[in-house]
């Protein structure tokens, strides 16, 4: 006996009203101005066909206040897992059609309940925030939905990426599930993230601001540091989505999609070696090098408009995924300060957690001077670097191209901080500091009393950064793997990465070391 009919059109039935969130006509508004539906968003995501919805028929808890007779489609988020690029992702798409896309109770267990899949299956997470926050009428039920989104938030941290595209606004409390997760895509112009917007500021405050200063997606991008990527639209969203998880393991117990080139190709790059500017002094644009190491150019820069000082991303090296930490001196000297070094250090553990090999290009002259970084805290911020360097075991390459002065040639991973091999180009600088200043506070009265102190400075000068900085001196004291030209370093990277690739570090157990936040 086939199953009745009526069943089939009861489904068929609950699953359109269901899909079509608070009515065709409020999504067809949406579309008219050029935006897009939650469901429109997973579909740029995941590969046609293959997304199963969880939770269609959820519906709110329908005791609270004035909205006893009401329906919300979905609970105002459409969950689900499905394939992208042939790997298994889990989503959530909150639906400002609904309530305004509005956390409640059945929403927050929808997201929690496919988080702990996420967790259980070892598969990405990625969350699309459109909402205005905690429903007011479920009151502290909503609340206590935000905590148990936090909590799990932070349950599978570094165990399975998030990534979190904010595409709508994304309010108060609401912007710490995606501060809890590992990258933050916002879409241009039509996203906003806040703790408290203008008027608040203004009432608590007296001080006058716009939406755009302190919530747009710029602002983030290129003032707080809160985001990792802008978006054009909710389509480039997904694009950026998609590209980034194509660097990651779909969990920490993988590798990285590798995909290991043979042969490799060792043949020299002489183009290199005409990057190098001929005086120290000029900036080394770092993009043009890394575009050479890297396979096809191809590196995705992740927060490129914030502390341009140092440069981080994802890239190949001959097939093997990598992070690629690296000085531009180009922007303030290539100085470390406060914000270069939260961006690397989180970079960092990022790629330790997640089993990316990391390759460290150096051209720093010091941690930034200033009063700013000093009551700043650049002690405490610059020791995040130092830290996670040090903590991390997966397989670190080191590059010393031009200068790596004091400190900061130790915050950018050298071997005494676990390197596990160090090349220096022949215009490295290695020293404790450079041989301008150390020759002012070395040599003040002698350089005074010469007959020609500007000749006595110059010599003296010449003489200290040869002895104190060459690389062959570093290289003496085995402080370094290799000398190489310039032209050499793709093929050096490229062998250096596939003979540790198998690195095996144990550390002593603990619960976890506590890095200076
Ligand atoms: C219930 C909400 C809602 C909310 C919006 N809606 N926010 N319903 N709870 N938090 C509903 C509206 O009533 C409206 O319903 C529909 O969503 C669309 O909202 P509009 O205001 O018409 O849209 P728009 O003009 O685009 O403005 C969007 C908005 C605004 C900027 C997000 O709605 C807004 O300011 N909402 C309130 C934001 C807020 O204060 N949230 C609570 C924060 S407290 P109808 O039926 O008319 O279509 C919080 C604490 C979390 O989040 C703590 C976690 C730790």
């Amino acid at each position: 006996m086939p199953i009745p009919k009526a069943f089939l059109e009861e489904l068929k039935k609950r699953r359109a009203t269901a899909q079509a969130g608070a009515g065709e006509d409020k999504l067809e508004a949406r579309r008219k101005k050029g935006l897009m539906t939650a469901r429109d968003r997973l579909g740029e995501l995941f590969t046609a066909g293959t997304f199963q919805e969880w939770g269609l028929h959820a519906d709110h808890d329908c005791h609270h206040f004035g909205m006893e007779s009401k329906s919300l489609a979905g609970d105002a988020v459409v969950t689900g897992v499905g394939m992208a690029d042939g790997r298994v992702l889990a989503a959530f798409s909150q639906d400002f059609t609904v309530a305004g896309g509005s956390l409640g109770r059945i929403h927050a267990k929808k997201i929690c309940d496919l988080m702990e899949y996420a967790l259980k299956v070892g598969c990405p997470i990625v969350g699309f925030n459109d909402s205005g926050g905690a429903r007011i009428q479920e009151g502290d039920d909503s609340l206590s939905g935000y905590g148990q989104v936090f909590f799990r938030n932070v349950l599978v941290s570094g165990v399975v990426p998030q990534i979190a595209i904010v595409c709508g606004p994304c309010a108060g409390g609401a912007a710490y599930s995606p501060a809890l997760m590992d990258f933050i895509i916002m879409v241009k112009g039509t996203s906003n993230m806040f703790i408290c917007g203008p008027e608040v500021i203004q009432a608590a405050t007296g001080q006058k601001c716009t939406m755009d200063e302190i919530g747009s997606a710029t602002a983030h991008a290129t003032v707080s540091g809160n985001i990792h990527f802008v978006a054009e639209n909710d389509a480039h969203a997904a694009q950026i989505t998609r590209k980034l998880l194509s660097y990651l393991p779909s969990n920490n117990v993988m590798d990285p999609p590798h995909s290991p080139v043979t042969p490799l190709d060792l043949s020299p790059d002489p183009g290199m070696n005409d990057l190098v500017p001929s005086q120290a002094k000029d900036p080394l644009d770092i993009y043009k090098v890394i575009a050479r190491i890297v396979d096809g150019g191809d590196f995705l820069e992740v927060q490129r408009d914030w502390a341009r000082n140092i440069v981080v991303g994802f890239a190949r090296v001959q097939g093997i995924v990598v992070g690629v930490i690296a000085n531009q001196s180009a922007v303030k000297a290539g100085t470390l300060d406060i914000d270069a070094s939260d961006k690397s250090a989180r970079f960092i553990r990022f790629c330790n957690v997640f089993n990316i090999p990391l390759v460290t290009l150096v051209d720093v002259p010091g941690f930034l001077p200033g009063v700013q970084q000093e009551r700043g805290g650049i002690i405490r911020h610059g020791a995040k670097m130092l830290f996670a360097y040090a903590a991390a075991t997966v397989p670190k390459i080191t590059v010393i191209l031009r200068k790596a002065y004091g400190g900061a040639y130790l915050a950018m991973c050298s071997a005494d901080m676990g390197a596990d091999v160090v090349y220096a180009w022949p215009t490295a600088e290695i020293a404790v500091m450079g041989a301008e200043g150390a020759v002012k506070i070395l040599y003040k009265r002698e350089i005074a009393a010469a007959a020609d102190p500007k000749k006595a400075e110059a010599d003296l000068v010449a003489e200290y950064r040869d002895r104190f900085c060459s690389p062959y001196e570093a290289a003496k004291k085995a402080m370094i793997t290799d000398v190489i030209e310039p032209a050499e370093t793709r093929a050096a990277v490229a062998l250096a990465l596939r003979a540790t690739l198998t690195k095996r570090e144990t550390r002593p157990p603990k619960k976890h070391g506590t890095i200076p936040l």
